[in-house]
Protein backbone atom coordinates (compact mmCIF):
# COMPACT_ATOMS: atom_id res chain seq x y z
CA UNK A 1 0.00 0.00 0.00
CA UNK A 2 1.21 3.46 -0.75
CA UNK A 3 2.38 5.62 2.24
CA UNK A 4 -0.44 7.72 2.93
CA UNK A 5 -0.19 11.68 2.60
CA UNK A 6 1.04 14.50 5.67
CA UNK A 7 -0.13 17.94 5.51
CA UNK A 8 3.41 19.52 5.42
CA UNK A 9 3.16 22.24 8.17
CA UNK A 10 0.69 23.31 11.19
CA UNK A 11 -0.09 26.35 9.65
CA UNK A 12 -1.06 25.24 6.33
CA UNK A 13 -3.27 22.38 8.29
CA UNK A 14 -5.23 24.81 10.03
CA UNK A 15 -5.08 27.07 7.24
CA UNK A 16 -6.79 23.85 4.92
CA UNK A 17 -9.18 23.03 7.63
CA UNK A 18 -10.17 26.91 8.02
CA UNK A 19 -10.32 27.07 3.93
CA UNK A 20 -12.75 23.69 4.03
CA UNK A 21 -15.35 25.19 6.78
CA UNK A 22 -14.97 28.98 5.17
CA UNK A 23 -17.10 28.53 2.01
CA UNK A 24 -20.33 30.56 0.32
CA UNK A 25 -22.42 29.57 3.40
CA UNK A 26 -19.76 32.07 5.85
CA UNK A 27 -20.86 34.99 2.86
CA UNK A 28 -24.09 34.31 0.94
CA UNK A 29 -26.00 31.45 3.34
CA UNK A 30 -25.51 32.84 6.50
CA UNK A 31 -26.63 36.43 6.06
CA UNK A 32 -29.62 35.16 3.99
CA UNK A 33 -30.55 32.73 6.80
CA UNK A 34 -30.01 35.31 9.21
CA UNK A 35 -32.24 37.90 7.77
CA UNK A 36 -34.49 35.95 6.83
CA UNK A 37 -35.18 34.48 10.57
CA UNK A 38 -35.03 37.89 12.06
CA UNK A 39 -31.51 38.87 12.68
CA UNK A 40 -31.29 39.31 16.69
CA UNK A 41 -33.83 36.06 16.70
CA UNK A 42 -31.49 33.93 14.41
CA UNK A 43 -28.71 34.76 16.65
CA UNK A 44 -29.12 33.01 19.82
CA UNK A 45 -30.17 29.72 18.56
CA UNK A 46 -27.30 29.85 16.20
CA UNK A 47 -24.89 30.32 19.31
CA UNK A 48 -26.41 27.88 21.37
CA UNK A 49 -25.92 25.19 18.40
CA UNK A 50 -22.59 26.24 17.71
CA UNK A 51 -21.65 25.09 21.28
CA UNK A 52 -23.81 21.94 21.63
CA UNK A 53 -23.47 20.49 18.34
CA UNK A 54 -20.61 22.59 15.79
CA UNK A 55 -17.84 22.49 18.30
CA UNK A 56 -18.56 18.98 19.67
CA UNK A 57 -18.83 17.70 16.33
CA UNK A 58 -15.71 19.51 15.13
CA UNK A 59 -13.67 17.46 17.90
CA UNK A 60 -15.52 14.20 16.94
CA UNK A 61 -14.87 14.80 13.17
CA UNK A 62 -10.87 15.35 13.56
CA UNK A 63 -10.44 12.48 16.11
CA UNK A 64 -12.94 9.92 13.68
CA UNK A 65 -10.70 11.03 11.01
CA UNK A 66 -6.80 10.59 12.54
CA UNK A 67 -7.96 7.24 14.02
CA UNK A 68 -9.30 6.18 10.28
CA UNK A 69 -6.33 8.02 8.70
CA UNK A 70 -4.08 5.87 11.06
CA UNK A 71 -5.12 2.61 9.89
CA UNK A 72 -5.04 3.71 6.41
CA UNK A 73 -8.60 5.26 5.52
CA UNK A 74 -9.11 8.23 4.27
CA UNK A 75 -13.23 8.35 3.96
CA UNK A 76 -16.05 7.58 6.48
CA UNK A 77 -16.95 3.64 5.44
CA UNK A 78 -13.14 2.71 6.24
CA UNK A 79 -13.00 4.69 9.52
CA UNK A 80 -16.21 3.69 10.61
CA UNK A 81 -15.55 -0.12 9.94
CA UNK A 82 -11.99 0.41 11.76
CA UNK A 83 -14.07 2.20 15.22
CA UNK A 84 -16.85 -0.71 14.30
CA UNK A 85 -16.48 -4.14 13.65
CA UNK A 86 -19.55 -5.23 12.45
CA UNK A 87 -20.39 -5.60 8.68
CA UNK A 88 -23.04 -3.14 8.45
CA UNK A 89 -20.55 0.13 9.80
CA UNK A 90 -18.89 1.00 6.35
CA UNK A 91 -22.37 0.65 4.74
CA UNK A 92 -23.37 3.84 7.07
CA UNK A 93 -20.42 5.52 6.17
CA UNK A 94 -21.54 5.92 2.35
CA UNK A 95 -22.46 9.70 2.62
CA UNK A 96 -19.13 10.59 3.95
CA UNK A 97 -17.76 9.06 0.70
CA UNK A 98 -20.66 10.30 -1.85
CA UNK A 99 -22.11 12.79 -0.45
CA UNK A 100 -19.53 15.81 -1.11
CA UNK A 101 -18.96 14.81 -4.60
CA UNK A 102 -22.86 15.35 -4.71
CA UNK A 103 -22.68 19.20 -3.21
CA UNK A 104 -19.90 19.48 -5.30
CA UNK A 105 -21.80 18.84 -8.43
CA UNK A 106 -23.29 22.14 -7.96
CA UNK A 107 -21.20 23.70 -5.59
CA UNK A 108 -18.49 24.15 -8.46
CA UNK A 109 -21.46 25.73 -11.01
CA UNK A 110 -21.73 28.24 -8.12
CA UNK A 111 -18.52 28.56 -7.88
CA UNK A 112 -17.53 29.34 -11.42
CA UNK A 113 -19.99 32.51 -11.22
CA UNK A 114 -18.35 33.96 -8.17
CA UNK A 115 -15.01 33.71 -10.54
CA UNK A 116 -17.20 35.26 -13.79
CA UNK A 117 -18.73 37.94 -11.50
CA UNK A 118 -15.30 38.98 -10.62
CA UNK A 119 -14.09 39.07 -13.76
CA UNK A 120 -16.98 41.32 -15.15
CA UNK A 121 -16.59 43.70 -12.52
CA UNK A 122 -12.96 44.52 -13.13
CA UNK A 123 -14.06 44.89 -16.86
CA UNK A 124 -16.79 47.22 -15.64
CA UNK A 125 -20.16 45.07 -16.85
CA UNK A 126 -21.97 46.21 -13.84
CA UNK A 127 -21.00 50.40 -14.14
CA UNK A 128 -22.51 49.57 -17.97
CA UNK A 129 -26.09 48.21 -16.68
CA UNK A 130 -26.21 50.98 -14.16
CA UNK A 131 -25.79 53.58 -16.56
CA UNK A 132 -28.79 52.31 -18.53
CA UNK A 133 -31.05 53.07 -15.72
CA UNK A 134 -31.36 56.97 -14.37
CA UNK A 135 -31.32 57.30 -10.52
CA UNK A 136 -29.43 53.85 -10.51
CA UNK A 137 -30.91 53.13 -7.41
CA UNK A 138 -32.77 49.80 -9.30
CA UNK A 139 -32.46 46.52 -8.83
CA UNK A 140 -33.99 45.21 -12.06
CA UNK A 141 -31.04 45.46 -14.76
CA UNK A 142 -29.31 43.35 -12.69
CA UNK A 143 -31.82 41.27 -11.46
CA UNK A 144 -32.18 40.14 -15.60
CA UNK A 145 -28.59 40.21 -15.93
CA UNK A 146 -28.38 37.11 -13.32
CA UNK A 147 -31.61 36.05 -14.99
CA UNK A 148 -29.94 35.84 -18.69
CA UNK A 149 -26.24 34.81 -17.38
CA UNK A 150 -27.62 31.47 -15.92
CA UNK A 151 -30.78 31.38 -18.60
CA UNK A 152 -33.30 31.38 -16.26
CA UNK A 153 -35.25 33.93 -18.21
CA UNK A 154 -38.45 32.54 -19.02
CA UNK A 155 -37.13 28.90 -19.24
CA UNK A 156 -39.52 26.00 -18.68
CA UNK A 157 -37.92 22.24 -17.60
CA UNK A 158 -34.44 23.13 -19.29
CA UNK A 159 -32.43 26.42 -18.58
CA UNK A 160 -30.10 27.96 -21.25
CA UNK A 161 -27.26 29.20 -19.51
CA UNK A 162 -25.01 31.92 -21.41
CA UNK A 163 -21.93 31.13 -23.18
CA UNK A 164 -19.94 32.80 -20.38
CA UNK A 165 -21.52 30.45 -17.72
CA UNK A 166 -20.82 27.34 -19.29
CA UNK A 167 -17.22 28.64 -20.08
CA UNK A 168 -15.81 29.39 -16.94
CA UNK A 169 -17.50 26.23 -15.11
CA UNK A 170 -15.46 24.71 -17.46
CA UNK A 171 -12.40 26.99 -16.10
CA UNK A 172 -13.07 26.12 -12.81
CA UNK A 173 -13.70 22.66 -12.92
CA UNK A 174 -10.67 22.73 -14.59
CA UNK A 175 -8.89 24.38 -11.73
CA UNK A 176 -10.48 22.66 -9.07
CA UNK A 177 -9.19 19.29 -10.86
CA UNK A 178 -5.55 20.37 -11.13
CA UNK A 179 -5.36 21.24 -7.35
CA UNK A 180 -6.66 18.16 -6.15
CA UNK A 181 -4.22 16.04 -8.75
CA UNK A 182 -1.43 17.53 -6.80
CA UNK A 183 -2.20 16.15 -3.38
CA UNK A 184 -2.44 17.06 -0.34
CA UNK A 185 0.35 19.12 0.53
CA UNK A 186 1.63 20.29 -2.60
CA UNK A 187 -2.28 21.23 -4.07
CA UNK A 188 -4.93 21.64 -1.22
CA UNK A 189 -2.17 23.01 1.57
CA UNK A 190 -0.50 25.58 -0.74
CA UNK A 191 -3.86 26.76 -2.03
CA UNK A 192 -5.14 27.54 1.39
CA UNK A 193 -2.12 29.61 2.35
CA UNK A 194 -2.32 31.46 -0.70
CA UNK A 195 -6.19 31.80 -1.13
CA UNK A 196 -7.24 32.07 2.98
CA UNK A 197 -4.83 35.42 3.36
CA UNK A 198 -6.62 36.58 0.31
CA UNK A 199 -9.59 35.78 1.57
CA UNK A 200 -9.41 37.80 5.05
CA UNK A 201 -7.80 40.98 3.46
CA UNK A 202 -10.57 41.29 1.00
CA UNK A 203 -13.49 40.44 3.62
CA UNK A 204 -11.66 42.77 5.93
CA UNK A 205 -10.92 45.76 3.28
CA UNK A 206 -14.99 45.18 1.97
CA UNK A 207 -15.84 44.54 5.28
CA UNK A 208 -14.40 48.41 6.30
CA UNK A 209 -15.92 49.94 3.04
CA UNK A 210 -19.19 49.07 4.32
CA UNK A 211 -19.31 50.25 8.19
CA UNK A 212 -18.01 53.42 7.11
CA UNK A 213 -20.64 54.16 4.58
CA UNK A 214 -22.56 55.92 6.72
CA UNK A 215 -26.16 56.79 5.79
CA UNK A 216 -25.23 57.05 1.83
CA UNK A 217 -29.06 57.34 0.49
CA UNK A 218 -31.28 58.76 3.41
CA UNK A 219 -30.96 59.68 6.88
CA UNK A 220 -33.41 56.79 7.97
CA UNK A 221 -31.29 54.09 5.94
CA UNK A 222 -27.70 53.50 7.39
CA UNK A 223 -25.47 50.52 8.00
CA UNK A 224 -25.98 50.74 11.98
CA UNK A 225 -29.70 49.89 11.38
CA UNK A 226 -28.56 46.99 9.37
CA UNK A 227 -26.35 45.82 12.53
CA UNK A 228 -29.05 46.85 15.16
CA UNK A 229 -31.36 44.36 13.36
CA UNK A 230 -28.56 41.63 13.26
CA UNK A 231 -27.28 42.42 16.53
CA UNK A 232 -30.41 43.34 19.07
CA UNK A 233 -31.69 39.98 20.73
CA UNK A 234 -34.82 39.15 20.41
CA UNK A 235 -35.91 36.91 23.27
CA UNK A 236 -39.28 36.18 22.90
CA UNK A 237 -38.68 34.30 19.16
CA UNK A 238 -37.23 31.56 21.07
CA UNK A 239 -40.01 29.38 21.30
CA UNK A 240 -40.06 29.50 17.13
CA UNK A 241 -39.08 26.17 16.45
CA UNK A 242 -38.73 27.22 12.54
CA UNK A 243 -35.32 29.43 13.69
CA UNK A 244 -33.87 26.31 15.62
CA UNK A 245 -33.85 24.38 12.53
CA UNK A 246 -32.56 26.93 10.04
CA UNK A 247 -30.04 28.16 12.61
CA UNK A 248 -28.82 24.17 13.57
CA UNK A 249 -29.07 23.69 10.03
CA UNK A 250 -26.49 27.06 9.24
CA UNK A 251 -23.96 25.36 11.68
CA UNK A 252 -23.80 22.28 9.83
CA UNK A 253 -23.32 23.52 6.62
CA UNK A 254 -20.53 26.40 7.41
CA UNK A 255 -18.36 24.54 9.45
CA UNK A 256 -18.46 21.43 7.01
CA UNK A 257 -19.68 18.82 9.40
CA UNK A 258 -22.17 16.05 9.09
CA UNK A 259 -20.00 15.25 5.18
CA UNK A 260 -17.31 13.39 5.76
CA UNK A 261 -14.85 16.08 4.78
CA UNK A 262 -13.59 17.14 8.06
CA UNK A 263 -12.56 13.26 8.50
CA UNK A 264 -11.00 13.06 5.29
CA UNK A 265 -8.61 16.26 5.99
CA UNK A 266 -8.16 14.55 9.37
CA UNK A 267 -7.28 11.51 8.77
CA UNK A 268 -3.39 13.22 6.96
CA UNK A 269 -2.96 14.04 10.38
CA UNK A 270 0.22 12.18 12.55
CA UNK A 271 -1.49 9.75 15.28
CA UNK A 272 -0.23 12.26 17.98
CA UNK A 273 -1.12 15.61 16.25
CA UNK A 274 -3.39 17.64 18.54
CA UNK A 275 -7.13 17.62 18.01
CA UNK A 276 -8.11 19.96 20.16
CA UNK A 277 -6.67 23.19 19.86
CA UNK A 278 -6.57 22.61 16.05
CA UNK A 279 -10.40 22.07 16.14
CA UNK A 280 -10.98 24.76 18.24
CA UNK A 281 -8.68 27.07 15.98
CA UNK A 282 -10.98 25.94 12.84
CA UNK A 283 -14.27 26.40 14.49
CA UNK A 284 -13.56 29.74 16.08
CA UNK A 285 -12.09 31.25 12.21
CA UNK A 286 -15.17 30.26 10.64
CA UNK A 287 -17.17 31.78 13.06
CA UNK A 288 -15.30 35.00 12.97
CA UNK A 289 -15.30 35.08 9.15
CA UNK A 290 -19.34 34.37 9.19
CA UNK A 291 -20.57 36.58 12.34
CA UNK A 292 -18.03 39.29 12.43
CA UNK A 293 -16.79 39.50 8.49
CA UNK A 294 -19.95 37.73 7.07
CA UNK A 295 -22.43 39.96 9.35
CA UNK A 296 -20.66 43.16 8.18
CA UNK A 297 -20.88 43.11 4.47
CA UNK A 298 -23.96 41.91 2.31
CA UNK A 299 -26.64 42.52 4.91
CA UNK A 300 -25.54 46.21 5.90
CA UNK A 301 -24.92 47.42 3.00
CA UNK A 302 -28.25 46.16 1.51
CA UNK A 303 -30.21 48.35 4.66
CA UNK A 304 -27.73 51.44 3.94
CA UNK A 305 -29.08 51.33 0.34
CA UNK A 306 -32.18 49.90 0.46
CA UNK A 307 -33.77 50.58 3.89
CA UNK A 308 -34.25 47.34 6.34
CA UNK A 309 -37.48 46.30 4.90
CA UNK A 310 -36.70 46.42 1.70
CA UNK A 311 -33.20 44.63 2.72
CA UNK A 312 -34.73 41.91 4.17
CA UNK A 313 -36.98 41.15 1.15
CA UNK A 314 -33.94 41.08 -1.13
CA UNK A 315 -32.45 38.62 1.32
CA UNK A 316 -35.69 36.29 1.54
CA UNK A 317 -35.09 35.88 -2.52
CA UNK A 318 -32.21 33.94 -1.82
CA UNK A 319 -28.12 34.33 -1.60
CA UNK A 320 -28.26 35.21 -5.26
CA UNK A 321 -30.35 37.89 -4.99
CA UNK A 322 -28.05 39.45 -1.86
CA UNK A 323 -25.15 38.42 -3.30
CA UNK A 324 -25.03 38.67 -7.06
CA UNK A 325 -28.36 41.00 -7.51
CA UNK A 326 -27.99 43.58 -4.57
CA UNK A 327 -24.11 43.38 -4.03
CA UNK A 328 -23.72 44.73 -7.94
CA UNK A 329 -25.55 47.24 -7.50
CA UNK A 330 -24.77 48.77 -4.31
CA UNK A 331 -20.85 48.44 -5.55
CA UNK A 332 -21.62 50.46 -9.00
CA UNK A 333 -22.86 53.15 -6.48
CA UNK A 334 -19.68 53.82 -4.51
CA UNK A 335 -16.22 55.02 -6.25
CA UNK A 336 -13.76 52.49 -7.05
CA UNK A 337 -16.84 50.21 -7.53
CA UNK A 338 -14.90 47.91 -10.00
CA UNK A 339 -12.55 47.60 -7.69
CA UNK A 340 -14.38 46.46 -4.93
CA UNK A 341 -16.88 44.43 -6.87
CA UNK A 342 -13.54 42.41 -7.98
CA UNK A 343 -12.71 42.19 -4.58
CA UNK A 344 -16.41 41.03 -2.90
CA UNK A 345 -16.48 37.86 -6.00
CA UNK A 346 -13.11 37.44 -5.65
CA UNK A 347 -13.27 36.78 -1.83
CA UNK A 348 -16.17 34.51 -2.78
CA UNK A 349 -13.82 32.82 -5.37
CA UNK A 350 -11.85 31.98 -2.89
CA UNK A 351 -14.26 30.83 0.15
CA UNK A 352 -15.52 28.77 -2.54
CA UNK A 353 -12.08 26.72 -4.47
CA UNK A 354 -10.96 26.34 -1.16
CA UNK A 355 -14.64 24.02 0.16
CA UNK A 356 -14.76 22.38 -3.32
CA UNK A 357 -11.70 20.49 -3.04
CA UNK A 358 -12.50 19.48 0.05
CA UNK A 359 -15.69 18.49 -1.15
CA UNK A 360 -13.96 16.68 -3.75
CA UNK A 361 -11.14 15.45 -1.61
CA UNK A 362 -13.22 12.61 0.52
CA UNK A 363 -14.36 10.58 -2.82
CA UNK A 364 -10.56 10.75 -3.96
CA UNK A 365 -9.36 9.51 -1.07
CA UNK A 366 -11.95 6.46 -1.29
CA UNK A 367 -10.33 5.24 -4.12
CA UNK A 368 -6.54 5.71 -2.73
CA UNK A 369 -6.91 3.99 -0.12
CA UNK A 370 -9.35 1.87 -0.54
CA UNK A 371 -8.77 0.57 -3.91
CA UNK A 372 -5.11 1.40 -3.84
CA UNK A 373 -5.78 3.55 -7.39
CA UNK A 374 -2.98 6.21 -8.27
CA UNK A 375 -4.03 9.77 -7.24
CA UNK A 376 -4.08 11.47 -10.40
CA UNK A 377 -5.94 8.96 -12.47
CA UNK A 378 -8.63 9.24 -9.70
CA UNK A 379 -8.46 12.86 -10.39
CA UNK A 380 -9.00 12.47 -13.48
CA UNK A 381 -12.08 10.25 -13.59
CA UNK A 382 -13.58 12.49 -10.85
CA UNK A 383 -13.24 15.67 -13.03
CA UNK A 384 -14.59 14.18 -16.12
CA UNK A 385 -17.55 12.80 -14.06
CA UNK A 386 -18.00 16.05 -11.90
CA UNK A 387 -18.24 17.36 -15.63
CA UNK A 388 -20.45 15.34 -17.03
CA UNK A 389 -22.76 14.77 -14.09
CA UNK A 390 -23.06 18.68 -13.65
CA UNK A 391 -24.76 19.59 -16.62
CA UNK A 392 -28.25 18.48 -14.71
CA UNK A 393 -28.02 21.44 -12.45
CA UNK A 394 -26.87 24.12 -14.93
CA UNK A 395 -29.42 22.98 -17.91
CA UNK A 396 -32.32 21.28 -15.64
CA UNK A 397 -34.65 23.81 -13.82
CA UNK A 398 -35.03 23.31 -10.39
CA UNK A 399 -32.20 20.44 -9.84
CA UNK A 400 -29.78 22.91 -7.58
CA UNK A 401 -32.68 23.49 -4.94
CA UNK A 402 -33.61 19.67 -4.66
CA UNK A 403 -30.17 18.77 -4.42
CA UNK A 404 -29.15 20.92 -1.77
CA UNK A 405 -32.23 20.11 0.24
CA UNK A 406 -31.08 16.48 -0.03
CA UNK A 407 -27.15 17.24 0.74
CA UNK A 408 -27.35 20.41 2.50
CA UNK A 409 -30.11 19.60 4.85
CA UNK A 410 -31.35 16.27 5.27
CA UNK A 411 -28.42 13.84 5.02
CA UNK A 412 -25.97 16.03 6.73
CA UNK A 413 -27.95 16.05 10.01
CA UNK A 414 -28.63 12.26 9.62
CA UNK A 415 -24.72 11.37 9.18
CA UNK A 416 -23.74 13.51 12.07
CA UNK A 417 -26.57 11.49 14.09
CA UNK A 418 -24.88 8.13 12.83
CA UNK A 419 -21.49 9.39 13.69
CA UNK A 420 -22.18 10.32 16.87
CA UNK A 421 -23.62 7.65 17.94
CA UNK A 422 -20.84 5.20 16.84
CA UNK A 423 -17.96 6.92 18.15
CA UNK A 424 -19.46 7.84 21.81
CA UNK A 425 -21.97 5.08 22.17
CA UNK A 426 -20.53 2.15 20.41
CA UNK A 427 -16.52 2.88 20.29
CA UNK A 428 -17.34 4.26 23.77
CA UNK A 429 -17.30 7.45 25.16
CA UNK A 430 -14.68 6.71 27.46
CA UNK A 431 -12.64 5.93 24.48
CA UNK A 432 -13.00 8.72 22.35
CA UNK A 433 -12.75 11.00 25.07
CA UNK A 434 -8.80 9.49 25.51
CA UNK A 435 -8.50 8.95 21.79
CA UNK A 436 -9.20 13.36 21.25
CA UNK A 437 -6.99 13.83 24.05
CA UNK A 438 -4.46 11.61 22.27
CA UNK A 439 -1.43 14.58 21.57
CA UNK A 440 -3.93 17.29 22.44
CA UNK A 441 -2.29 20.69 23.85
CA UNK A 442 -4.70 21.34 26.04
CA UNK A 443 -7.74 19.70 28.25
CA UNK A 444 -11.57 19.87 26.60
CA UNK A 445 -13.53 21.16 29.45
CA UNK A 446 -15.17 18.11 31.61
CA UNK A 447 -18.73 19.59 30.56
CA UNK A 448 -18.27 18.40 26.82
CA UNK A 449 -17.93 14.56 28.32
CA UNK A 450 -21.71 14.79 28.94
CA UNK A 451 -22.66 17.45 26.11
CA UNK A 452 -21.43 14.31 23.34
CA UNK A 453 -22.88 11.42 25.07
CA UNK A 454 -26.21 13.17 25.83
CA UNK A 455 -27.06 16.38 24.26
CA UNK A 456 -25.94 16.99 21.01
CA UNK A 457 -27.53 13.48 19.97
CA UNK A 458 -30.74 14.34 21.07
CA UNK A 459 -30.38 17.89 19.14
CA UNK A 460 -29.93 15.89 16.63
CA UNK A 461 -32.91 13.44 17.17
CA UNK A 462 -34.69 16.98 17.72
CA UNK A 463 -33.85 18.28 14.89
CA UNK A 464 -34.59 15.34 12.45
CA UNK A 465 -37.77 14.99 14.02
CA UNK A 466 -38.37 18.85 13.53
CA UNK A 467 -37.42 18.44 9.56
CA UNK A 468 -39.39 15.39 9.05
CA UNK A 469 -42.69 17.80 9.69
CA UNK A 470 -41.74 20.83 8.51
CA UNK A 471 -39.68 20.55 5.77
CA UNK A 472 -38.96 16.62 4.04
CA UNK A 473 -42.98 16.13 4.20
CA UNK A 474 -43.67 19.27 2.22
CA UNK A 475 -40.38 19.29 0.45
CA UNK A 476 -41.34 15.50 -0.76
CA UNK A 477 -44.58 16.99 -2.20
CA UNK A 478 -43.16 18.93 -4.64
CA UNK A 479 -42.69 17.42 -8.23
CA UNK A 480 -41.27 18.21 -11.48
CA UNK A 481 -38.92 16.82 -14.27
CA UNK A 482 -35.81 18.56 -12.07
CA UNK A 483 -36.81 17.99 -9.10
CA UNK A 484 -36.88 14.19 -9.86
CA UNK A 485 -33.68 13.79 -11.59
CA UNK A 486 -31.87 15.26 -8.78
CA UNK A 487 -33.78 12.99 -6.44
CA UNK A 488 -32.03 10.35 -9.15
CA UNK A 489 -29.05 11.71 -8.57
CA UNK A 490 -28.80 11.29 -5.51
CA UNK A 491 -30.15 8.34 -4.25
CA UNK A 492 -28.72 6.77 -7.44
CA UNK A 493 -25.10 8.28 -6.05
CA UNK A 494 -25.81 6.72 -2.81
CA UNK A 495 -26.99 3.05 -4.25
CA UNK A 496 -23.54 3.20 -6.37
CA UNK A 497 -21.53 4.30 -3.38
CA UNK A 498 -22.55 1.19 -1.73
CA UNK A 499 -21.72 -1.11 -4.66
CA UNK A 500 -18.45 0.73 -4.22
CA UNK A 501 -17.87 0.00 -0.70
CA UNK A 502 -18.99 -3.79 -1.58
CA UNK A 503 -16.61 -4.24 -3.72
CA UNK A 504 -13.24 -2.06 -2.57
CA UNK A 505 -13.78 -4.07 1.26
CA UNK A 506 -14.28 -7.71 -0.42
CA UNK A 507 -11.07 -7.27 -2.43
CA UNK A 508 -9.23 -6.52 0.46
CA UNK A 509 -10.08 -9.35 2.48
CA UNK A 510 -9.28 -11.04 -0.41
CA UNK A 511 -5.94 -9.45 -0.87
CA UNK A 512 -4.78 -10.15 2.71
CA UNK A 513 -5.50 -13.46 3.20
N1 LIG B 1 -18.61 24.83 4.83
C1 LIG B 1 -18.71 25.14 3.44
C2 LIG B 1 -19.34 26.52 3.29
O1 LIG B 1 -19.56 27.22 4.24
C3 LIG B 1 -19.49 24.14 2.65
C4 LIG B 1 -19.05 22.72 2.85
C5 LIG B 1 -19.92 21.80 3.41
C6 LIG B 1 -17.77 22.32 2.50
C7 LIG B 1 -19.52 20.49 3.65
C8 LIG B 1 -17.34 21.03 2.71
C9 LIG B 1 -18.23 20.12 3.29
O2 LIG B 1 -19.64 26.94 2.21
Amino acid sequence: MNERERWATRVGLILAMAGNAVGLGNFLRFPVQAAKHGGGAFMIPYFISFLLLGIPLMWVEWAIGRYGGNRGHGSTPGMFQALWNHPIAKYLGVIGFVGPFLIVIYYAYIESWTLAFSVFSLLGKFHRLAAGQPGGETLQPFWDFVLGFIGAKDAGTLLHPSLWAYGFFVITVFLNIWIIARGISRGIETLAKIAMPMLFIFAVILAIRVLTLGAPVSPEHSVWKGLEFLWTPQLDKLADWKIWLAAAGQIFFTLSVGMGSIHTYASYLKSKDDIVVSGLATASTNEFAEVVLGASIAIPAAVAFFGLQTAQEIAAGGAFNLGFVSMPAILTQMPMGELFGFLWFGLLFFAGITSAVALIQPTVAFFEDELGWPRKKVALILGIALFVLAHIPIFVNGALDEMDFWMGNFFITLFALVEIVIFVWIFGMDRAWEEMHRGAEMQIPRIFYYIMKYITPLMLLGIIGGWLFTEWIPTLKQSSPGIWLARGVVFGGIVWGWIWIYRAFRTRKQGAS
